[in-house]
């Protein structure tokens, strides 16, 4: 049995989900245990672009079951969408896509309090998905507007529910912005009901699930969504999303303890991207930055926004290596960063005076950090080509070199390009 997990190091959009395909031919199980459909994966398979949200990226490989975890929320119209589309282009999703009855639903309520919520901080909006992300995970916490997937099968009680959070949350809603849209708690239940009955097939107590596989001798890969700085505890809070999206999540948000896992692999970009609202310390506001969002195509796969890009920053990326306890680092898109001259990366940030490589845990601290960069040489060959360490040209390799010195793990993946074959295993 062989028991893996890969993880984002940096704010999300690593390129986990070609790391995560890349291994799923060696895993009978994939798990996702955070977060909803605020994830984006694009995968290359098969001459093929595929876009996933919510699904775990195992969807795309027969044989393979993936599983929604205890620890994520589901929007079930948004989860039968990206089902169809799956099963419009020939995928057979039969007996292969399991949600857990404890996973927390995402109602209409989250999406329109999330709205007047992030319009409410003003020019220190969040910058959220808008998927009723943090508002259903509050109300996990909170419990008493909470509705569970193993609710939706009991009506009597969801009626009721329904009916009385609808009342409370359209209150709420308007004492902000007066002139926000009804919720019409029949429509919502009869809605939800339907979408009940079309994923009933695939609900179960996946916690008791997974046990039973392991016990089986399957193999099971946990594949993170967002990424570790990201993370509701550990992140650059209150720029975060509302789980932990760090390795962190593994165990509540499955109910599997993170001391069976043998091999936790680390998702680094090898440079850095956010986006939304938050502190970045090694971000570029000028024609470098505009070249890696060229290059990288780096827009949201879920909201189709720019991302901001910067140069590798190993402070924060090294925190989030510690955090999660990873064993080794998949460093992604190195063939962004050929035709500069010259590269920097961020190896320790000055604070008000001081030299530190510590990772501050408030954001005035990190707004008033300035990076501490190492120069290196940059590359002129196109490296989309290489296939062997020894492939890459010198400056590459010093490159490569120089984040896992910093982040002191060893690289196992070094990715291209884009497509399955675009992978150097170190
Ligand atoms: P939420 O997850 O929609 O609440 O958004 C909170 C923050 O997390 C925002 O800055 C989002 O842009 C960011 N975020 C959420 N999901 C992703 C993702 O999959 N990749 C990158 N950033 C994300």
């Amino acid at each position: 049995m062989s028991v893996t997990s890969v993880v984002g190091l940096q704010w999300g959009d690593e390129a986990k989900g070609k790391i995560v395909d890349l291994l799923t031919d060696e895993h009978q199980v994939v798990v996702r245990y955070q977060g909803g459909n605020n994830a984006g994966h694009t995968v290359k398979f098969g001459g093929e672009t595929y876009k996933l949200s919510l699904l775990p990226t195992g969807i795309l490989r027969p044989g393979v079951v993936s599983v929604i975890a205890n620890g994520c929320v589901v929007h079930p119209g948004a989860l039968l969408k990206e089902m169809r589309g799956l099963t419009d282009r020939g995928i057979d999703l039969t007996g292969r896509l399991l949600v857990s009855d404890r996973a927390h639903v995402i109602f209409p309520w989250h999406i329109a309090e999330e709205a007047v919520l992030e319009s409410s901080r003003k020019q220190d909006a969040i910058g959220t998905t808008m998927r009723g992300i943090g508002t259903c995970y509050r109300d996990k916490a909170g419990r008493t507007h909470a509705i569970r997937v193993g609710d939706l099968y009991h009506e009597d009680l969801l009626r009721q529910r329904v009916e009385d959070v609808a009342a409370q949350k359209i209150a709420v809603i308007r004492a902000v912005d007066p002139s926000a849209a009804a919720l019409d708690p029949a429509a919502i239940f009869e809605e939800y009901r339907a979408y009940a009955a079309a994923i009933k097939p695939c609900v179960v107590d996946s916690t008791a699930w997974l046990h039973k596989k392991l016990r089986e001798g399957s193999n099971v890969l946990f594949e993170g969504a967002q990424g570790s700085l990201l993370d509701v505890d550990h992140g650059t809070f209150p720029f975060v999303t509302s789980s932990n999206s760090s390795a962190a999540g593994i165990h509540t948000g499955s109910g599997v303890p993170e001391r069976v896992i043998d091999r936790m692999i680390g998702v680094v970009k090898a440079y850095t991207t956010r986006v939304g609202g938050g502190p970045f310390v090694t971000e570029l506001h000028d024609e470098i930055g505009q070249h890696i969002r060229d290059t990288g195509n780096e827009y949201g796969t879920v909201t189709g926004r720019p991302r901001r890009c910067g140069w590798f920053d190993a402070v924060a990326t090294g925190y989030g290596a510690r955090v999660c306890g990873v064993d080794c680092i998949a460093v992604m898109l190195l063939d962004v960063l050929a035709q500069l001259d010259e590269l920097s990366v961020c190896e320790a940030y000055e604070i008000r005076g001081e030299r530190t490589t510590d990772f501050p845990s408030h954001v005035a601290d990190l707004q008033a950090a300035k990076p501490v960069f190492r120069k290196l040489p940059g590359w002129k060959q196109d490296i989309t080509g290489a296939r062997k360490l020894g492939d890459l040209p010198a400056g590459a390799r010093k490159y490569v070199d120089t984040v896992s010195e910093l982040l002191d793990r060893p690289v196992a993946y070094i990715s291209v390009g884009p497509d399955r074959e675009q992978t150097i295993l170190v």
